[in-house]
């Protein structure tokens, strides 16, 4: 594949020798195995981070009595000793960059602590953060200028000075910025949004009124044609290296917010400890549907080290205050269940303590924080009622089941989706109330309009002897998904009223990435299925596509293999081929659509990373959805 022959050179005469050398200057086969795993583990992420940060409670009105205040909470309460850690400054902290020498002022008016020796520092506060046990973040902006410079109508808050004073992003300053937020300041943590290569285009009316210089836009939220994406990842790769250089114990925290636009969910893995899915959340509920949304159906692109964020907790306000409490438990249970970083955005020094026990669920952050790294699957999904699970490091399991409308939901839940035998006890521990139940087969629960109910589950695994892939997605990366022309997600909730308001034609589908690799399902949500045969468990992917697996100690990966019926090209053959550590382990027949599906048995004792390869001739990947069908790593020299 992909061979470049256009060796300039390359004439009749010489065609031997041409063709001989052809393959030394062949272009990398994203689908030839790399016996690694390819997604992000710099940084300390290995379970999502928790803690605090200043924005969905104060915005850019931000003052270091504001924050220290909720930080001294975090202590006082006993959610710092739960794992909450983390103190976020989002955006409002500059004042100017300092020209000549570009270092940044911190607002001393609102930060007397910055200000020492006639300099400005935030030592002081991270000193003070770390004292208190706690770890520290700051906020910037790929671009010249961050996001309130691009939206806020009102200046109060935002930089002052020059144009050039007023620039205090990280273009053409990162290892600058670097240097200071983590070198001299001591920062654990960065956020960096991406306004600052959306919002400056030549037409924006801040830059056409002389506010702002022009900074071409190479990330369009509505566009991945739009977008530059070589570009984005070019900074972020600045970003990753300026970050090993600055903070070389490897103690920090990358937070990639460009939104789920420029196909960011195939690639943020790569760069970054936290990847946002979606546009800002806002404190209602149908603007928390659409967050989840966009970050429910991304399973197999959270790892440990690399996680899914649908943004911040809004719990503490609107819908999720403390007159709704069913809301708010939902709104927490759902971000536990998809592995995302647990950051409150609430003024802790006022929150109500109904609420604060809702943050200090202990079986809930567990769940979250469960080493082995697996975001929830759905295994039920209707508009009106999912059922979300996710195996944890334990063998047990954690189910949500979460009534996203209006009417109470009597929901039968089985054994069959929670991946367990019928015939053996299953017992469920409700982690709201602490009490016990068990069941055989199936149990019926009530669930309440907006109520997500959550429990621990102990069973006995369908799979006696090992495990499918698709319950163990914190292990599986889709190091190449095959979606060459992402679409915009049509499954996403769209609520009204972003920063425009109801102006315009609404919010577009965006969060573009339909198409990518899923757990128990077709990338395009359907039932696997192969000749007729239908598949619950199993990985469904496009053509062309590459999964990294790793194996913690099993003996043997089987799966039925073939194109899905769902696909549209019924022509094109696909060869199923499965890698350990490099080397060829297994390989199908090239197999069409309606063909029976292959046994795929590979011996991976002893390999670390199995990767799964599904290659065709076939150009457009989108029509040739392939199954791999019960794909399962086992213990023993048996197939399932
Ligand atoms: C963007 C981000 C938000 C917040 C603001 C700050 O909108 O998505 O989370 O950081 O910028 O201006």
């Amino acid at each position: 594949m992909q061979e470049k022959t256009s060796l300039r050179w390359c004439r009749l005469a010489l065609l031997p020798l041409c063709l001989a050398t052809a393959s030394t200057y062949a272009a990398p086969d994203p689908l030839a195995p790399t016996a690694r795993w390819s997604a992000y583990t710099a940084g300390r992420a290995s379970t999502p981070p928790m803690g605090w940060s200043s924005w969905n409670a104060f915005g850019t009105d931000i003052d270091e009595a504001k924050i220290l205040g909720s930080a001294q909470r975090i202590v006082d309460s006993g959610l710092a000793a739960k794992g909450y850690r983390y103190v976020n400054i989002d955006d409002g902290w500059i004042t100017r960059r300092e020209i000549p020498s570009g270092r940044l002022i911190i607002r001393a008016d609102r930060f007397p602590s910055s200000v020492t020796g006639g300099g400005s520092s935030f030592r002081p506060l991270t000193d003070k953060l770390h004292a208190m046990g706690l770890k520290a973040g700051i906020y910037s902006d790929l671009g010249r200028n961050t996001c309130s410079q691009a939206y806020s109508s009102d200046s109060t808050d935002l930089p002052k000075g020059s144009v050039l004073e007023r620039e205090v992003g990280l273009y053409g300053r990162i290892d600058q910025d670097l240097a200071l937020f983590f070198a001299d300041w001591g920062f654990d943590f960065i956020k960096v949004d991406g306004c600052g290569l959306r919002a400056y285009g030549a037409d924006s009316p801040k830059v056409r009124s002389g506010e702002y210089r022009a900074l071409a836009p190479v990330l369009d939220l509505e566009s991945v044609t739009r977008s530059d994406i070589p570009a984005v990842q070019a900074e972020f790769t600045q970003i990753n290296a300026a970050l090993k250089r600055h903070r070389p114990d490897g103690d920090f925290l990358l937070s990639l917010c460009v939104w789920g636009a420029a196909d960011v969910r195939a690639w943020g893995k790569n760069y970054g400890n936290l990847s946002r899915t979606s546009d800002d959340i806002r404190p209602s509920w149908t603007r928390m549907l659409s967050n989840f949304d966009s970050a429910a159906r991304r399973e197999l692109y959270g790892h440990p080290g690399s996680w899914n964020d649908p943004d911040m907790l809004f719990i503490g306000a609107g819908d999720f205050d403390a007159d709704h409490l069913v809301e708010a438990k939902s709104h927490f249970a759902l971000w536990a269940m998809l592995n995302a970083p647990l950051m409150t955005g609430a003024d802790l020094r006022k929150t109500p303590q109904p609420l604060m026990d809702i943050f200090g669920n202990a079986d809930i952050i567990a769940v979250n924080q469960d080493p082995a790294g697996n975001q929830a699957t759905l295994a039920y999904d209707t508009d009106d009622l999912q059922i979300l699970v996710k195996p944890l490091a334990s063998g047990q399991k954690a189910v949500a089941i979460f009534n996203r409308g209006f009417a109470p939901f009597d929901v039968d839940l089985t054994a069959e989706q929670l991946k367990l035998r019928k015939d053996a006890p299953i017992t469920l521990t409700d982690l709201w109330t602490k009490t016990d139940a068990t069941f055989t087969n199936e149990t019926k629960l009530r669930v309440a309009p907006r109520e997500t109910r959550i429990f621990r589950v102990q069973g006995t695994r369908a799979l006696a002897q090992g495990v499918y892939l698709s319950e163990q997605p914190g292990s599986v990366n889709p190091a190449v998904d095959g979606v060459t022309t992402p679409q915009a997600d049509p499954t996403i909730f769209r609520s009204s009223g972003g920063w425009t308001g109801t102006k315009g034609p609404g919010e577009r589908p965006m969060y573009a990435g339909w198409g990518g690799a899923r757990a128990d399902s077709t990338p395009y949500g359907q039932t696997l299925r192969i000749a007729g045969t239908t598949y619950a468990a199993g990985i469904g992917v496009l053509a062309n596509s590459r999964l990294e697996v790793r194996n913690a100690g099993y003996r043997r990966l089987s799966a039925q293999v073939g194109v899905d019926d769902s696909a549209r090209d019924a022509t094109h053959g696909v060869t199923f081929m499965v890698y350990g550590d490099g080397k060829l382990l297994a390989k199908s027949k090239p197999l069409r659509r309606g063909q029976r599906a292959q046994a795929l048995n590979a011996d991976v004792a002893g390999v670390k990373v199995v990767e799964l390869v599904a290659r065709s001739a076939a150009k457009d990947n989108e029509q040739l959805p392939v199954s791999w069908g019960d794909a399962a790593l086992l213990s023993a020299g048996q197939t399932n």
